[in-house]
């Protein structure tokens, strides 16, 4: 196994689009939650919004941004992911670059308070994670001073906000750790490394943490949402290669380990329905924060007067 082999998933071109299972949440698939979200907060597309996707892959959630937008600026670190992303939204800027960075190179050019939305969809997990431990083929290599990997992590979020537009909105989805899908992926990766506090939530306790803040100085206000549901895969060979191939992104140690493959079947099998199909209980974090909008405004309008 070499490096280009490891996260293949997000550096093989087709890859990703193949591997990736769909996610209902209450028979919604998440894509068409931010759909119904974007309809709830803007009614119609509005083609009107200055609009920022960080880890957008595909594109795969940017075709339900992408109606309400002016203007659109995609991020990913991956250069199979920006140049299948150009290639279906040949009109938006593309920046091949960690958020962190792309954060920073934003800001340097004038869009401090421009974007009137600053979405990432199950990609924050990543450039926050980065800054407490770097992961490779070979290993992972833990950040040696973990107090200062947590102040440059929460400094990162706060930049995130820097860049929303008075009313505007930071709007994530995040994988939920705690669900029975996650806790097995956990389970897996400690075979390689322990995770920091909290474990494989740590990144969104992070962002939480960061956003509470915010809202505590008055920046915005924060609502924060959990919605079971399941990941389906329409056979369990499938369901396998969404564990092997995203989840342990190939990791040689992982694709080793007898017993994890072990307890990876069973899981499968366990999770199997009556058409052969396999329903992966699984779980997302919805993140909203609102620049602008001090918590004095859930006051009735009336009694502020
Ligand atoms: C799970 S995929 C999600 C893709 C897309 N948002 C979706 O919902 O289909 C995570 C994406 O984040 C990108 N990514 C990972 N680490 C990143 C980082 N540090 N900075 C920017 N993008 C990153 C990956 O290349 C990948 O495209």
């Amino acid at each position: 196994m070499t490096d280009a082999e490891f996260r293949a998933v997000y550096e093989a071109t087709g890859m990703y689009d193949r591997l990736l299972l769909p996610h209902y949440f209450g028979g919604i698939e998440d894509v068409d939650l931010i759909g119904t979200w974007l309809d709830e907060h803007y009614g119609a597309p509005i083609s009107a919004l200055e609009v920022t996707e960080f880890g957008c892959g595909t594109g795969r959630m940017t075709e339900a941004l992408a109606p309400f937008a002016r203007n659109l600026v995609l991020v990913d670190d991956s250069e199979v992911m920006i140049s299948a992303v150009s290639r279906r939204f040949p009109d938006a800027r593309t920046l091949c670059a960690d958020a962190g960075d792309a954060t920073q190179s934003l800001l340097a050019a004038g869009r401090a308070q421009s974007f009137d939305l600053v979405t990432a969809f199950w990609s924050l997990s990543y450039p926050i994670g980065a800054f407490f431990e770097e992961l490779t083929a070979a290993g992972v290599r833990p950040h040696p001073d973990q107090a200062t990997a947590r102040d440059r992590a929460h400094a990162f979020v706060v930049d995130l906000l820097r860049l929303v537009a008075p009313g505007g909105h930071l709007l994530a989805m995040l994988f939920d750790a705690e669900s029975p899908e996650q806790q097995l992926v956990t389970r897996a990766w400690e075979i390689v490394a322990p995770f920091p506090d909290g474990g494989r939530s740590y990144t969104r306790d992070v962002l939480i943490h960061a956003l509470r803040s915010a809202e505590s100085q008055g920046v915005g206000t924060l609502t924060h949402t959990r919605r079971g549901g399941v990941a389906w895969a329409p056979s369990a060979r499938a369901a396998l290669e969404w564990f092997f191939g995203v989840h342990f992104k190939h990791h040689p140690r992982l694709l080793a380990d007898t017993d994890l493959a072990a307890a990876v079947a069973e899981f499968v099998e366990c999770n199997t329905m009556p058409n052969g199909g396999v329903a992966l209980p699984s779980g997302v974090h919805m993140i909203d924060f609102r620049v602008g909008a001090h918590p004095a405004t859930s006051v009735p309008k009336g009694l502020r007067a």
